[in-house]
C-alpha cells in the first residue's frame, strides 16, 4: 500500500529529505535529489540564503498579521507555489494529483510540469473547483513541433489553466553526472503523458565535424522569437522561468511578459551559475516593478521565503522538499510540507517585525 502518514519526527523540510531517501530508490534519488556537474549552484542556492542575515525589528505591532499576497490579480493565502518538477509518480504512485490536492488544501498555486506523468485535465479537474486553491499553471517546454505545442497550449487553456510558465533555462538538460551514474531511465508506467504522439525529432547524419547539440537539438531551441510567437497564440499570460540576467529580465519586460520567474532550475542545468539570492536583487532592480518576479532555488525555511520576498520577490516556489514530502506520504506529505513552511513564515514574521509581508523590504 502506498505510505499515506507523515511520521511524527519529521518537523521541518530537511528531516522530509531524510526520509525520503529511505523511500527512494537510487535511480529516483538521482533523479530528484542530483544537480548538474559539480552541484555547485545547487548548493549555492542553499549557502546564499543561509548567509543573508535577517535583521528583526523590534515592538512593532503585529495583532491581526497574515501572510497575504496579490499575484496577478489574485490575492494568496500565502506566497508559497509548487515549482514544476517532472515525472512525480517516480516518487510516489499518487504523483502529481497529489501534490495538486495537498497545494489545493494549504492555498499553494501549482505549476505543472510539461513532462508530468499524469495527464492535465485531470490535474486540473480535480482541484478547479476548490475555492481555497492557489493559482493553476502550466509550464511549457516548446517541443520541435511546433504544431504539437500549440496543441499543447489549447489544451492548457482549455483545462483552465491561468497562465504558463515558459521555462528558458534548459535549451539542453544540464551535465547531470549523478544521473548517468545510477544509470537513470523512467520506469515502465512512468512517462510524459501530455507529450503522447510527439514524433521525435528529424535526426539527419551528422557532417564531419558536427555537433550533435550545435547541429541537432539546438535547431529547436526557443529564441526570443519564440517568446512573440508564444504570444501571439495563446491569451493566457506568459511567466519566463529561469531568467538570472537583469539585461535579459528587460528584455522580457519589453516583450510583454507577464512574469518572471529568477530559477537557475535548482542547480539542474547551467553549473556554477549564480545563487538565485544573488540574482534575484539585480532582477527586481531591472523590473522596476513592471511586472511580478518570482524566485525559486533552495528554499528549505520560513526565513528563507521571508528573505525571498523583502529583495522584491512577490512569492516563491517549492521545488525538491515538495518531492521528499510526496515520497514520504503522498498528498498528507506534501500538505506537511506547506504547512510547515508556512508555519516557519509567520514565525519569522512576527520575529522580524513585519505584520505583512510588504513590511519586509531589504
Ligand atoms: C525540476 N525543475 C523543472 N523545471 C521546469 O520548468 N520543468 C520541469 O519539468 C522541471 N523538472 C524538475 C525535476 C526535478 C526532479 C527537479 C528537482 C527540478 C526545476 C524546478 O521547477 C525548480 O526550478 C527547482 O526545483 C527549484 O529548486 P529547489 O526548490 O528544488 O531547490
Ligand atoms: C529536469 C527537467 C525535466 O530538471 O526539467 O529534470
Amino acid at each position: 500500500p502506498a505510505r499515506q502518514q507523515v511520521p511524527s519526527d519529521i518537523v521541518i523540510l530537511a528531516d522530509h529529505e531524510q526520509h525520503a531517501r529511505q523511500h527512494l530508490d537510487d535511480n529516483a534519488w538521482a533523479y530528484f535529489s542530483g544537480g548538474a556537474a559539480d552541484e555547485i549552484t545547487l548548493r549555492a542556492n542553499r549557502s546564499a540564503w543561509d548567509a543573508l542575515p535577517l535583521w528583526p525589528r523590534v515592538l512593532r505591532p503585529l495583532a491581526g498579521g497574515h501572510t497575504r499576497v496579490t499575484l496577478l490579480g489574485r490575492t494568496l493565502a500565502h506566497p508559497i507555489l509548487l515549482a514544476p518538477i517532472a515525472s512525480q509518480r517516480l516518487a510516489h504512485p499518487d504523483g502529481e494529483l497529489a501534490m495538486a490536492y495537498a497545494a489545493a488544501a494549504l492555498g499553494a498555486g501549482v505549476v505543472l510540469s510539461t513532462q508530468a506523468s499524469a495527464s492535465l485535465e485531470s490535474i486540473a479537474e480535480a482541484v478547479r473547483p476548490d475555492p481555497g486553491r492557489g493559482p493553476l499553471w502550466f509550464q511549457l517546454y516548446l517541443q520541435h513541433d511546433r504544431g504539437f505545442t500549440q496543441a499543447l497550449v489549447a489544451r492548457a487553456e482549455a483545462a483552465g489553466y491561468e497562465a504558463l510558465v515558459l521555462t528558458v533555462d534548459a535549451p539542453t538538460s544540464g551535465a547531470r553526472d549523478r544521473e548517468r551514474r545510477a544509470g537513470f531511465r523512467l520506469p515502465s508506467g512512468v512517462g510524459p503523458v501530455n507529450l503522447a504522439g510527439l514524433q521525435p525529432p528529424p535526426a539527419p547524419p551528422l557532417g564531419p565535424g558536427q555537433s550533435a547539440l550545435f547541429d541537432r537539438l539546438l535547431h529547436h531551441a526557443p529564441t526570443w522569437d519564440d517568446v512573440a510567437w508564444l504570444q501571439s497564440i495563446t491569451r493566457l499570460p506568459i511567466v519566463l522561468k529561469g531568467v538570472l540576467h537583469p539585461a535579459d529580465a528587460r528584455q522580457a519586460i519589453s516583450l510583454g511578459v507577464a512574469g518572471l520567474i529568477v530559477s537557475n532550475h535548482g542547480g539542474r542545468t547551467l553549473d556554477t551559475a549564480p545563487a538565485t539570492a544573488h540574482a534575484l536583487p539585480r532582477v527586481v532592480q531591472a523590473v522596476q516593478g513592471a511586472v511580478p518576479v518570482l524566485v525559486d532555488g533552495g528554499i528549505r525555511r520560513g526565513t528563507d521565503v521571508l528573505k525571498a520576498i523583502a529583495l522584491g520577490a512577490s512569492a516563491v516556489l517549492l521545488g525538491r522538499p515538495a518531492v521528499w514530502g510526496l515520497a514520504n506520504a503522498g498528498a498528507a506529505g506534501v500538505a506537511h510540507v506547506l504547512r510547515l513552511l508556512r508555519d516557519e513564515l509567520e514565525i519569522a514574521m512576527a520575529l522580524t517585525g513585519c505584520a505583512t509581508l510588504a513590511d519586509a523590504s531589504p
